[in-house]
């Protein structure tokens, strides 16, 4: 357990988080909003997003790159960190590239109006609804194997008046980054991404069809702390680079080493390396190799999802109960394993404040727990915490990422409702889901 420390705990939570004083003690606020006030009027669990942390995380990876890559770079956010059609026209608004892994996520583009030349489509096995989406709405297609690639090329035939978007191909440098393994993604026998022999068939098939083929990918994970197994999968993609330039006479305007910058979720985990040590690895990894085999420096497209949204993001949740059992101090609260299942999936280790009361000493270490009929749904395992009373709120920090996107309705549980807050003001940006929704798409049994 960790002591309990407030003030350390705050360098979690987005950077508009206060401590303020109150009547009763010291409470949270964030971009000037009264947490409280905000549950009264929409309940909990609710989830927060805070605008200048955004801003501020993208603003980050712009400086770094125009810092740190002597050529072109741009940056895609990944949409399945946290998507819904406010995300996305915030996304359009800062001018960045979504990330859409396939229909659904295109859905939300298209009602948010993200513009064609801003949507990059990804996907491991993309259905035909999948691949018409894409050609429809995409400026960009990232295949990921040779099925695809000739799915493509066939397409093309057949409708010789096609737009088809810019093409990236999807590779496997075969070298795994530090994480946990559900989401390990370059390493050799990974399901993602093509072999070398692979990419140099496609740019064999792209070249005879006249496939419009741009630039090269590869995602190695997410959620890593060291970017240094980037550095081998970057030059392992230049000696491709140049063998398809030698062999083939095709080079890519584009590179893309994915995203899967980590984030600190835990203050034992603080101070963690920053997005400007990552860039900085990556943009100058990147020029070294291309000036050390002459090749012209491609445009760096980054495609971070956490690094770009979890900071920014609190769940804030009420106590039903406190129980004890065993030694343990139970925190029973009113979500969990239904709108986030990280602890569960991955051992994730996050950390929490009261929103109230905060100058309260710690009185030891306690378990937050939900509602949902299964062992596994806690939240939070052996943390410091003060005296909590039923009907305090908890808030919980770095919320903002893969949390809400894996939700679920385990047993009947209706998806939060969404804020995003901006200099003193709190917006709806999601509806809490209705009893109605949970029916919404069920259909009686035939008459019997
Ligand atoms: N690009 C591609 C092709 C990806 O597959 C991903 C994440 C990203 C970019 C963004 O990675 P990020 O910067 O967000 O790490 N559910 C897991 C994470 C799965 C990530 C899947 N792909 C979690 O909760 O940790």
């Amino acid at each position: 357990m960790s002591d309990y420390d407030p003030r350390e705990r705050l360098a979690l939570f987005p950077d508009s988080t206060r401590i303020e004083p109150a009547v009763g003690g010291a409470r949270l606020t964030i971009a000037g909003c009264d947490l409280a006030a905000l549950a009264q009027s929409h309940g909990t669990p609710l989830y927060l997003y805070d605008q200048a942390t955004l801003d501020a995380a993208v603003a980050e990876y712009r400086e770094a790159l125009a810092r740190f890559y002597p050529g072109p770079s741009g940056i895609t956010y990944a949409g399945k960190a946290f998507l819904c059609v406010a995300m996305a026209q915030w996304v359009q608004r800062q001018g960045l590239w979504l990330d859409c892994t396939g229909v659904g996520e295109l859905r939300v583009a298209a009602a948010a109006g993200v513009r064609r030349e801003q949507i990059v489509v990804h996907g491991v096995n993309k259905g035909s609804a999948d691949v018409d989406a894409a050609l429809a709405q995409a400026g960009t297609i990232v295949v990921d194997g040779l099925a695809e690639v000739r799915r493509l090329s066939a397409l093309a035939e057949d409708q010789p008046a096609l737009a088809l978007p810019d093409v990236w191909l999807r590779v496997r440098p075969g070298l795994a980054v530090e994480t946990h393994a559900h989401t390990q993604t370059g390493q050799k026998d990974s399901k993602f991404g093509m072999d070398w022999d692979e990419a140099a068939e496609s740019v064999r098939i792209c070249q005879q069809h006249g496939l419009p083929l741009t630039g090269l990918h590869f995602h190695q994970g997410s959620h890593f702390h060291d970017p240094e197994p980037i550095g081998p999968a970057l030059d392992r993609t230049l000696d491709l680079v140049e063998s398809l330039s030698a062999d083939l006479g095709w080079q890519p305007r584009v590179i893309c080493p994915g995203g899967g910058w980590g984030v600190a979720y835990h203050e034992d985990e603080l101070p963690h390396p920053t997005v400007k040590e990552y860039v900085r690895f990556v943009g100058e990894r990147l020029a070294e190799g291309c000036r050390g085999r002459g090749l012209p420096f491609p445009r760096l497209h980054l495609e971070p999802g956490r690094s770009i949204v979890a900071q920014a993001g609190v769940a804030l949740y009420r106590v039903g109960a406190v129980k004890h059992t065993a030694g343990r101090r139970w925190l029973l609260v009113d979500g969990g394993l239904a709108d986030n299942p990280r602890r569960a999936l991955y051992g994730a280790r996050y950390s929490a404040l009261p929103v109230d009361g905060l100058e309260r000493p710690a009185s030891g270490p306690a378990w937050l727990g939900g509602p949902y009929c299964e062992s596994g749904d806690i939240l939070i395992e052996d943390l410091a915490l003060p005296d909590i009373e039923p009907g305090e709120l908890i808030a919980v920090p770095v919320s903002g990422a893969y949390q809400l996107s894996m939700a679920s309705n385990y047993n009947g549980a209706r998806k939060p409702a969404v804020l995003w807050l901006d200099e003193g003001r709190a917006h709806l940006i999601q509806e809490r889901e209705t009893l109605d929704d949970l029916i919404r798409r069920d259909r009686a049994l035939p008459a019997g």
